[in-house]
């Protein structure tokens, strides 16, 4: 691989993941429609592009042969956007767009994010309330599946990328592994519903190097999951948080009612990723959440 496309190229994920890139030799284009907070150094490996993302980009993007365009960009991973339908429709529209340019531009493959958050979505005829989530998994499963039918139909390589849920040093976003350590570093309690469900966690260096095999290596399927390999029960995973961090009693389990959300193993199954990739995991999960516990108190 020698010249990528990254958008969303200084978030959590893209920026991790051009700093991989970069050590291996890659020239990066990074989109963003901010580089605040310097999460990126100034490198001549890596183009930075400030900008939004629609057709225009196309225009902004140096001359070049690419190998992959990996669009990370999505507006709404957290917060209140997560939830706002319009927000979440736009983020379609700019994968969509993704796809145009990296057809125009003759890039060999498109690799879009998606989330283990798509599977909530088939619990939701069953559900009388839903928490805000839901409309991003929502829109998630539904981009998956209008960029998959766009790219066979236009003859694109095109790979969705569904990630697990991601932990580890740089994750500031306030999913489970943060919001858990952030409370119970804090000195509070840290409340869930059971969590009886399967679930999954993987630490960001193990997915920035499934995600970077994925352009590196020959791929024949248009969806992967990148997972840890190992799911287990959530209370499991919870409690093991508590004990690493030194307050397992702090870990409320069954405080909050079920949200009626059901998971299952095989929606965790990373075998397809493994006999494409090879293994990918090295950080299990107690080595992982040590080394996010010991980045946190550095803050
Ligand atoms: N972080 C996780 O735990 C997680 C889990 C599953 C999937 N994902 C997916 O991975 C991708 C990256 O997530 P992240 O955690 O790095 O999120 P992030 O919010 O840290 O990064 C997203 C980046 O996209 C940029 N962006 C948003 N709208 C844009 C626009 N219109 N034009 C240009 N740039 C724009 C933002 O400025 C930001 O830098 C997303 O698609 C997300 O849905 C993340």
């Amino acid at each position: 691989m020698k010249n990528v496309i990254v958008t969303g190229g200084n978030g959590f994920i893209g920026s991790s993941l051009i700093k991989k890139l970069v050590a291996n030799g890659v020239n990066v284009v990074a989109v963003d429609i901010t580089f605040a907070g310097d999460r990126l150094p100034e490198l001549e490996f890596i183009t930075k592009i400030e900008s939004g993302v629609d057709v225009s980009l196309a225009k902004k993007i140096p001359a070049g042969e690419y190998d992959a365009f990996y669009h990370l960009a999505w507006r709404g991973v957290n917060g209140a956007d997560k939830a706002d339908p319009t927000v979440q429709l736009a983020n379609i529209q700019m994968a969509v767009d993704c796809v145009n340019i990296s057809k125009q531009l003759n890039v060999k493959k498109y690799l879009c994010a998606g989330t283990v958050a798509e599977n909530a979505t088939f619990s939701l005829s069953n559900l009388e309330k839903t928490s805000g989530g839901m409309m991003y998994g929502v829109a998630k499963h539904a981009c998956r599946l209008i960029l998959e039918d766009y790219c066979k139909n236009i003859g694109q390589q095109f790979v969705w990328m569904q990630f697990s849920n991601i932990y580890g040093v740089g994750n500031k976003t306030g999913n489970l592994v943060s919001y858990t350590l952030g409370e119970l570093m804090a000195g509070k309690e840290a409340t869930f519903g059971p969590a009886l469900q399967p679930y999954d966690f993987i630490y960001v260096d193990d997915l920035i190097e499934a995600v970077y095999r994925l352009s590196a290596n020959d791929t024949n399927k248009a969806f992967y999951y990148i997972g840890s390999g190992s799911p287990r029960i959530l209370k499991e995973y919870l409690l093991r948080i508590g004990e690493l961090a030194g307050c397992a009693d702090k870990v409320g389990v069954g405080i909050r009612p079920d949200d009626g959300i059901k998971y299952s193993m095989e929606m965790f199954d990373n075998s397809d990723l493994v006999a494409t990739v090879g293994e990918y995991v090295s950080t299990d999960f107690d080595n992982g959440i040590n080394k996010t516990i010991d980045w946190l108190k550095t803050l």
